[in-house]
């Protein structure tokens, strides 16, 4: 089944209004021909309405919010809301990165809480998972896979499944310099649609993007994209030069 790759930016906490609009000019300026894959740049939130203004003529260039709360309105400082997300056209939100989960202690239950929240909204997922070294080392890569997957997706519904990206990203290799081998992302990749088949079927399975994230780089993009199950990287570090995010979706995506 041909699935078109899908390559995100995740800036994390970088760039502000300023950065991100030098950096859409420098990125539009050398990304030239016509595109095979999907481009989606996360910006922090306050960076938002900049980057909306500077991709308006870039057809094909989507923007994501890196986080989103699992509450409508009301008495939650600090938190941004997906109707807020909505109103300044943003499509895509990531939720469940490692970060969340690791820094601010984001559980399975609240991710799922997100999840649901942001497709009531109508917001595409790009929904994070990965084990540390840790539980690899333990022998548990499949069942922390399994239990991220069904409590995280626990509602969302096949059509959702359509908005939906699944980012596989061993936490190990994030942000390190160490990226899963072509060997070690494949096999994880596989498990993942195994799973996903086993709650949804052969076909959502079949057509659902999976991305590796974890020190994709220009120079191992194209090993990892040419893995049967991995559909697009989401990426942080080398995200934040626009040399290096161009080379990474040229190097990675499939020929024009
Ligand atoms: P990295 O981050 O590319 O800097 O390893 C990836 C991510 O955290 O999404």
């Amino acid at each position: 089944m041909y699935r078109r790759p899908i390559f995100a930016a995740n800036w994390k906490m970088n760039k502000g209004p300023s950065d991100t609009e030098s950096f859409v000019k420098s990125f539009l300026s050398k990304l030239t021909g016509r595109q095979t894959s999907d481009i989606v740049i996360a910006a922090p939130f306050i960076a938002l309405p900049t980057l909306s203004e500077a991709l308006r003529d870039a057809r094909g260039v989507e923007m994501a919010a890196q986080n989103c709360s699992q509450f409508d309105d009301g008495a939650y400082t600090g938190e941004i809301s997906v109707k807020m997300l909505r109103e300044i056209l943003v499509r895509h939100v990531i939720i469940g990165h490692s970060e969340r989960r690791s820094i601010f202690g984001e559980t399975n239950a609240v991710i799922n809480a997100k999840m649901k929240k942001a497709r009531e909204a109508g917001l595409k997922l790009i929904f994070c998972i990965g084990e540390t070294l840790e539980e690899r080392n333990a022998g548990q890569l499949e069942s922390i896979l399994r239990s991220q997957i069904t409590e995280g997706l626990d509602g969302i519904t096949p059509s959702d499944m359509e908005d939906t990206v699944v980012a596989y990203e061993p936490v190990w290799a994030i942000g390190t310099g160490v990226t899963a081998t072509a060997e070690q992302a494949q096999e994880a990749h596989a498990f993942v649609r195994s799973v996903i088949s086993d709650l949804y079927g052969p076909e959502v399975a079949g057509k659902l993007r999976i991305q590796y994230g974890g020190s994709v780089k220009p120079n191992n993009a194209a090993e990892l994209m040419a893995c049967p199950d991995i559909d697009g990287a989401l990426i942080g570090g080398a995200s934040l030069d626009a040399q290096s995010f161009v080379d990474i979706i040229s190097n990675g995506s499939p020929a024009n």
